[in-house]
């Protein structure tokens, strides 16, 4: 089993932190995440920075993107990011079409989706998605826990590469030991942490000693 992935999302709402962030954990982690609520509010032309800074990591642009796959993923491809995410409630066609601009797109699992869809999304050559509890359900007290696991296991057994995000710290990656988790995405954990670096480096190190 691979060592997963430690992604950081960068959910800033102005470019100045955001790149100020991604320079202080950048020697800690794989990729990086133009994070949806920092492309809302920037633009995706932060994506374009992020690329200058980190030539050689994989770029990831949070849009979410539910319609105009086609545009939205050229876009992203021109700024410098290599995967664009879907939200599952797009068409098909909206995800295979921003397949063919950019290297690879994540379906981002929120709310209501079936394996039926899963199947579909694989189907069409969609071989990522990202498992996610919502922060809004976190804050409303939603928990990680088995249905978590079991989800995310059935969706590897699928033959997806999967990411897990919301609300990670040290604790939570704990629960997913001994499950084939593609990449790891925390975003406050290490981006609000008093030292992100330091915090970037304990949940680098946390996932190499429970994967080794
Ligand atoms: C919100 C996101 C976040 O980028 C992702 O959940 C990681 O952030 P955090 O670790 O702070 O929850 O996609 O929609």
């Amino acid at each position: 089993m691979a060592i997963p992935n430690l992604q950081v999302a960068l959910d800033h709402s102005n470019t100045a932190e955001a790149v100020a962030a991604a320079v202080s954990v950048g020697n800690e982690i794989d990729i990086v995440e133009a994070g949806t609520v920092l492309m809302l509010e920037v633009g995706s032309e932060v994506v374009q920075i992020l690329r200058k800074l980190f030539p050689d990591k994989p770029i990831v642009a949070d849009t979410k993107c539910a319609d105009a796959g086609t545009t939205i993923a050229r876009n992203c491809k021109n700024q410098g990011a290599d995967i664009m995410t879907c939200i599952c409630a797009a068409e098909v066609a909206t995800m295979t079409s921003a397949a063919k601009e950019i290297d690879h797109i994540q379906v981002e699992l929120y709310g209501d989706w079936t394996y039926e869809q899963a199947q579909e999304w694989l189907d069409n050559g969609i071989e990522q998605v990202v498992y996610h509890q919502s922060r809004d359900a976190l804050l409303a007290g939603v928990t990680w826990g088995e249905k978590d696991l079991e989800k995310v296991q059935k969706l590897i057994d699928m033959g997806f590469k999967v990411s897990v995000t919301g609300g990670l710290n040290l604790e939570t990656i704990e629960l997913f030991k001994g499950v084939d988790v593609y990449t790891f995405i925390a975003g406050r954990a290490i981006t609000e942490a008093e030292n992100p670096a330091a915090a970037a480096k304990e949940l680098k190190d946390k996932i190499k000693e429970l994967w080794a």
